[in-house]
């Protein structure tokens, strides 16, 4: 609670209300997963901070490529692209998947308030199993999105992107 207040004290962002799954309105490839969709709930800060700090350690962070699948009201994809208190991330490309409009749009509005020189990260509306995984992505970012079938899904599609080309991949 107390890295909450912090961090929605120091952000002009508004990222911490929950939202049940089925109170949005969801763009859905097959209807047939509903149960393993996952309500939103964002990224405790504290989480975010040790996560970040770790990869800004060990990591060229300009040579690689970050997704959020199921980047909610754009909590992590703000952090990814405008954290700059002890570090200056400069990943070369952050893309977010969101496939519940509600909350698309409010990821769009949160990076809207975000000053910065830098190219701003892509944020995208579809459901997270359609999405082709291109080659200049390594880190998979995964905050409880789904279960079941739908991460069975994704997962095989970020392995065909690895066997179109061999790189090093992070799934967080
Ligand atoms: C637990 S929240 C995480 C939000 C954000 N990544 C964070 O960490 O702050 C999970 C999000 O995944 C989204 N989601 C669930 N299934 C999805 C799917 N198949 N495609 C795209 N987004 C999905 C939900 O709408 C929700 O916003």
């Amino acid at each position: 609670m107390y890295y909450e207040i912090i961090f929605v004290t120091l952000r002009n962002i508004k990222t911490s209300k929950n939202v049940n799954i089925k109170d949005l309105s969801l763009k859905i490839y097959n209807t047939k997963e509903i149960d393993n969709y996952r309500d939103y709930n964002p990224t405790d800060p504290y989480l975010l901070a040790r996560i970040f700090t770790f990869l800004a350690n060990n990591y060229n962070l300009d040579q690689m490529g970050f997704i959020d699948f199921g980047a909610g009201k754009g909590r992590v994809i703000t952090y990814a692209y405008n954290y700059n208190f002890n570090f200056n991330f400069n990943f070369k490309k952050i893309i977010g998947i969101e496939f519940a409009e509600e909350l698309f749009k409010e990821s769009i509005t949160n990076l809207a308030g975000l000053s910065d020189n830098k190219t701003p990260p892509t944020l995208i509306h579809m459901d997270a199993t359609l999405f082709d995984i291109r080659d200049e992505l390594n880190v998979f970012y995964f905050f409880n999105p789904f279960i079941g079938d739908v991460i069975k899904e994704v997962l095989k599609n970020i392995d065909k992107s690895y066997l179109s080309k061999q790189r090093d991949l992070l799934i967080v």
